[in-house]
C-alpha cells in the first residue's frame, strides 16, 4: 500500500557524534527498567519463599501432586501483583504526557527513574502483601513516565532516515530488561528465604542508571522550542546534528511549533476528525501488540513451562532461552526497519506467529492433559515453537508497537497522542496479566487458538491500514503520508481548506 515517495525532503546535514550516541544509549535505559519489571514478576510468582509469604494458599495447592496442570497458579490476588503496576503505569502516563509537554522530555525521564529507585527499595524490603502491592503501583507510575517520554525523546532525537533504529533502542533494552530479570530469577531462586527481594530490589540498578543518564542527556530541540526557548532549541539541534548549520531543520520544527502554539487544547484536537489517523493506528498497533500473546509468554514463561513438565530450574533456564532470542532479534529489527520498512516486518511476523501459535496450541492440545505432563520431546518442540514466535515478535510488534505512535503525531497532539498509546498498552498488558492464568484455567490449550485468531485480524488491519513511515520526516507526516493513504487521506484537511477541521 501506500509507500511515501523517497527520504525526507529536508536536506538535513549531519554527523553521528561519541555524544549522540551516549544519549541515545543513557535514553533507552527507561526500557531497561521497564522489561526488567515484565521479565522480574513470572520468576518472583513462582518462587516457594514468595507464595509461602504472600500467597500461601497457591503455594498449598502447589504442592498437591495431581492439580490440574492448566489451574494450579490460578489465583486472582498472584495476579494482581503482576497487573497493578500497569494499571498505575496507565493512570500515569496521562500525567506523564502533562509533565513531557510542560517540563520537557528530560525531566519526565528523570521523575521515571526517582519513583523507580523509591520502588525498588519498598518492594525489595516489603514487610507485607499491601506494601508489596504499593511497591509494585509506584513501579508502574515510573513505567508510566518512563514510556511516554523515552521514545518520544528518541524519536525527536533521529534523523528521519534512522529514526526506526535510534527508537528501538527502547525496545532493545526492554528487551536486555527482560533477559537479565530471567537470569536474575534463575540466579536467586536457590537463595531462601530472600531470593525474591534480591530480584526486586536490583530493579533499582537500572533506575539509578537512568537517573544518573538523565543528567548527561540534553532535551531535545523540538521540547526546547515548543516551549519558547528557541536559542537552546537550536543549540540542542546543533548537538544531536553534530554540525552548526542546522538553518533548515531549525525552520521545520518552528513552523511545526507555531502551529502547535494554535492548539490550546491537545487533547481535544486529538478529538478532531484530522487526528483520527494517526490515533486510530497508535491505538490499535498496541492492542495487537498484546493480543499477539507475548505477555502471556513474558510474564508467564516460569509458569508455562512447568506446566508442561519441566522443573523449577528447567522451567526458568527455558525463560532465559527465549530472553536471549527476544534481545537477538531486536537487533534484525534495528538493521531492517529503516530499509525494508514497518509495513513489510509487521506482516512477515504475522505468518510466522500465526504458524507457532498454532502448531503449540495442536500439541498441548492433544498431548498436555489435566494431570500428567508432556514427554520430553513434544515439550522441546513447543519450546522451539515459542522461541520462533517470540523472535518474529522481536522484530515487528515489539519494537513497531512503541515506534510507530512516536512518529505519526504532529507536534501540537505528540505527547497527548502518544500517551494513549502508552496507556493502551498499560490496559491491555494488565489485562493480559490479570486474564491469562485464568484464560488458560479455562480455555486450556485453546487460548493459543485465540491469540492465533488476532494474528490474523491484525495482519490484515495492517495491509490495509497501516501507512509505510520510514524515511519520512516527523513534522512532514501529514503531507507524505496521510494525505496520499487511500483510506486516511479523507480525515486530512484539503488544500483548498475544505475537509477536516484544522483545530
Ligand atoms: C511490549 C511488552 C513486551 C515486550 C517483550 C514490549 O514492546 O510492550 O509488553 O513484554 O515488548 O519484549
Amino acid at each position: 500500500m501506500a509507500e511515501p515517495s523517497s527520504s525526507s525532503s529536508i536536506k538535513i546535514k549531519s554527523r553521528t557524534s561519541p555524544y549522540v550516541v551516549i544519549c541515545w544509549i543513557f535514553a533507552a535505559m527507561g526500557g531497561l527498567m521497564f522489561g526488567y519489571d515484565i521479565g522480574i514478576s513470572g520468576g518472583v510468582s513462582a518462587m516457594d519463599d514468595f507464595l509461602l509469604k504472600f500467597f500461601p494458599n497457591v503455594y498449598a495447592r502447589k504442592l498437591i501432586a495431581h492439580e490440574d496442570n492448566y489451574c494450579k497458579y490460578d489465583d486472582q490476588m498472584l495476579q494482581l501483583f503482576t497487573s497493578s503496576l500497569y494499571l498505575a503505569a496507565l493512570v500515569s502516563s496521562f500525567g506523564a504526557s502533562k509533565a513531557c509537554s510542560v517540563l520537557g522530555r528530560r525531566p519526565t525521564i528523570r521523575l521515571a527513574s526517582v519513583f523507580f529507585v523509591v520502588a525498588a527499595l519498598i518492594s525489595g524490603l516489603a514487610p507485607n502483601k499491601a506494601v508489596l502491592i504499593v511497591g509494585r503501583i509506584l513501579f508502574g507510575v515510573g513505567v508510566g513516565f518512563g514510556n511516554e517520554s523515552v521514545p518520544l525523546f528518541l524519536s525527536e532525537v533521529a534523523l528521519p532516515h534512522r529514526r526506526g533504529a535510534v527508537n528501538i533502542m527502547f525496545q532493545l533494552f526492554v528487551t536486555i530488561g527482560i533477559l537479565i530479570a530471567n537470569l536474575v530469577n534463575f540466579a536467586v531462586a536457590n537463595i531462601h528465604p530472600y531470593g525474591w527481594r534480591i530480584a526486586l530490589g536490583l530493579a533499582g540498578v537500572p533506575g539509578l542508571a537512568l537517573f544518573i543518564g538523565s543528567f548527561v542527556i540534553m532535551e531535545t530541540p523540538s521540547s526546547l522550542i515548543e516551549r519558547g526557548h528557541e536559542a537552546e532549541g537550536k543549540q540542542s539541534l546543533q548537538k544531536v546534528r553534530g554540525v552548526d548549520d542546522v538553518e533548515h531543520e531549525l525552520e521545520q520544527i518552528k513552523h511545526a511549533s507555531e502551529q502547535a502554539k494554535k492548539v490550546k487544547h491537545p487533547f481535544k484536537k486529538l478529538m478532531k476528525r484530522q487526528s483520527i489517523p494517526p490515533l486510530t493506528i497508535s491505538i490499535c498497533v498496541q492492542i495487537f501488540q498484546q493480543f499477539t500473546g507475548i505477555n502471556a509468554i513474558m510474564f508467564y514463561a516460569p509458569v508455562l513451562f512447568q506446566t508442561m513438565g519441566f522443573k523449577n530450574d528447567g522451567a526458568l533456564l527455558s525463560a532465559v532461552i527465549t530472553g536471549v532470542v527476544n534481545v537477538v532479534s531486536t537487533f534484525v529489527s534495528i538493521v531492517a526497519v529503516d530499509r525494508l520498512g514497518r509495513r513489510k516486518l509487521l506482516l512477515q511476523a504475522c505468518v510466522q506467529m500465526l504458524i507457532c501459535l498454532v502448531g503449540s496450541g495442536v500439541i498441548l492440545e492433544l498431548h498436555l492433559k489435566s494431570v500428567g505432563t508432556l514427554d520430553n520431546k513434544l515439550a522441546t518442540i513447543v519450546v522451539v515453537l515459542v522461541c520462533l514466535f517470540v523472535m518474529s515478535f522481536a522484530w515487528s510488534w515489539g519494537p513497531m508497537g512503541w515506534l510507530i505512535p512516536s512518529e505519526v503525531f504532529p507536534m501540537e497532539t505528540r505527547t497527548a497522542g502518544f500517551a494513549f498509546a502508552v496507556s493502551t498498552n498499560m490496559l491491555l498488558t494488565f489485562l493480559i496479566a490479570q486474564a491469562f492464568l485464568s484464560m488458560m484455567c479455562h480455555m486450556r490449550a485453546g487460548i493459543f487458538f485465540f491469540f492465533a485468531a488476532w494474528v490474523v485480524v491484525m495482519g490484515v488491519f495492517v495491509w490495509f491500514l497501516i501507512p509505510e513511515t520510514k524515511g519520512v520526516a516527523i513534522d512532514e507526516m501529514e503531507e507524505r503520508v496521510w494525505k496520499v493513504h487511500p483510506v486516511w487521506k479523507r480525515f486530512m484537511p484539503r488544500d483548498d481548506g475544505k475537509g477536516a477541521e484544522l483545530t
